[in-house]
């Protein structure tokens, strides 16, 4: 199964309400909400207030990605506004295992995440401690850039590991994702992908997201 997680980074924030109705009723799987504190990524994006607004609004289940710092002091409040998942950088904590159990004891997805340029390999003790991994393929701060090519290298040395140890984790690729570039990714064993620009800004996102489906 593919699932399709558009980021809400691209949409129209001054008409949040039909956005969110109007991806769904596009068909995307989940709403993927970038939270970006200025201090991690060079830019801010929004918090709690957006994520509640769109727990209210989206039936999705909500797909949080936090670009922050010390993530174990807020992830419990994610888990608790109504996240499905709560990933954050492996780039951002000395040992990922606290914010880990912190996120499943509230019995809500955990998901590590992990920039373009670190080793991959930084995740391996950690790919049986998680549901899912989310690898970025530009780097974390801003949507519309363009993907990065060697992402694809990184997913398949994941897919193959994650396999291998019999694991279940789901690998989950976010940034500059197109329909370009998508039947590879599901070939090389993604289970999800982002897109934000490619699928907000299409004239028609029903068209879009089927498109991105397609294997
Ligand atoms: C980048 C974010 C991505 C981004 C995706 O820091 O994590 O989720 O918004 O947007 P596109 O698909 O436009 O690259
Ligand atoms: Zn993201």
């Amino acid at each position: 199964m593919i699932y399709i997680s558009p980021s809400l980074l691209a949409a129209d924030f001054t008409k949040l309400g039909d956005e969110v109705k109007r991806i769904e009723e596009a068909g995307a799987d989940y709403l993927h909400l970038d939270v970006m504190d200025g201090v991690f990524v060079p830019n801010i994006s929004f918090g709690f207030p957006i994520m509640e607004a769109c727990k209210k609004h989206c039936q999705k289940p909500l797909d949080v990605h936090l670009m922050i710092t010390q993530p174990e002091k807020y992830v419990e409040r994610f888990c608790d506004a109504g996240a499905w998942s709560v990933g954050f950088h492996i780039e951002a904590v000395d040992d990922p295992m606290p914010a880990i159990e912190l996120i499943r004891k509230k019995g809500v997805r955990t998901c590590l995440t992990i920039n373009p340029k670190t080793d991959i390999h930084s995740l391996d003790p950690y790919l049986g401690e998680v549901d899912m991994v989310l690898l970025m393929s530009v780097q974390a701060g801003y949507g519309g850039q363009g993907f990065i090519s060697e992402s694809l290298d990184r997913l398949c040395y994941l897919r193959e590991t994650i396999d291998a140890r019999g694991l279940k984790t789901w690998i989950e690729v976010d940034g500059g994702v197109n329909a370009k570039w998508a039947p590879e990714l599901w070939k090389a064993g993604a289970d999800i992908l982002v897109a934000g620009s490619a699928v907000f800004k299409a004239s028609d996102p029903i068209a879009t997201i089927d498109e991105l489906k397609q294997e």
